[in-house]
């Protein structure tokens, strides 16, 4: 527990907000480490590139050897928090290299027989040849760039060709608030006969990123 004053994400305001808002979006959340700093945004900020010199720039460690003598580090000085904090990164580490060598070795194998690329609102799939389709950080997250006509047409057209489900995750836009587009499509006629339903999930890689939307037929 720190004892000098730390302003919280939701009441943040000016440098500060900006500065909370481009750790988040860099690093997909926000530490309390980070937090320590609030009352000096400047501070913050050289703080995040020290951290970030030091772990990601190219060294003769690697990335997982730092992340595990800052965790041995952590230990020995006796700081709880340090340790899970440098924990939880080792195994995003671990699980993400794991997954990269998968996709790798799977893409090396199948190339474009399993992996189609397609450029929406047009695709060459036929009716209902998925159950489910998932669309992660595309829809909604871009809605400053990418207009309601164009959400709809890649809705429209991942209908045609899912029997069962579309989701959508998250539906939040950049700035980590709610996108407006996802009341428009709730209220569009042409959706009447859908069932659209927004639900939390227990994972947020960005600020208030924590909810899917499905859609059925
Ligand atoms: C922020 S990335 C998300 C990547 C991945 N889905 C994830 O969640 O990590 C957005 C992706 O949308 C893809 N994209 C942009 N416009 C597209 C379109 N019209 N049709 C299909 N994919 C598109 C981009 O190529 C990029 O890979």
């Amino acid at each position: 527990m720190a004892f000098i004053k730390i302003v919280n994400e939701y009441e943040a305001e000016g440098e500060l907000k900006s500065v909370y808002d481009e750790i988040i979006k860099g690093r997909g959340k926000l530490s309390n480490i980070m937090k320590i700093h609030s009352l000096n945004p400047d501070t913050m900020v050289k703080h995040m590139a020290l951290y970030k010199t030091l772990m990601f720039s190219k060294s003769g460690l690697s990335r997982e050897l730092k992340e595990t003598i800052a965790i041995v580090v952590s230990k020995t000085n006796n700081c709880d928090y340090c340790v899970n904090h440098h924990a939880e990164a080792l195994l995003f580490y671990w699980k993400d290299s794991e997954k990269i060598k998968l996709f790798i070795e799977d893409f090396k194998k199948y190339g474009t027989k399993r992996y189609k690329p397609v450029e929406y609102p047009v695709s060459d799939f036929i009716d209902n040849q998925f159950t489910i389709s998932l669309v992660s950080h595309f829809l909604f997250l871009y809605e400053d760039h990418i207009n309601y006509d164009l959400h709809k047409k890649i809705i429209l057209e991942l209908l045609r060709i899912t029997s069962k489900e579309i989701r959508i995750f998250p539906i939040v836009n950049l700035k980590g608030e709610k996108s407006s587009l996802v009341d428009t499509l709730m209220h569009d006629k042409d959706f009447e006969r859908n069932q659209i339903s927004v639900k939390k999930v227990d994972y947020e890689f960005m600020k208030n990123g924590n909810e899917m939307m499905a859609i059925t037929h």
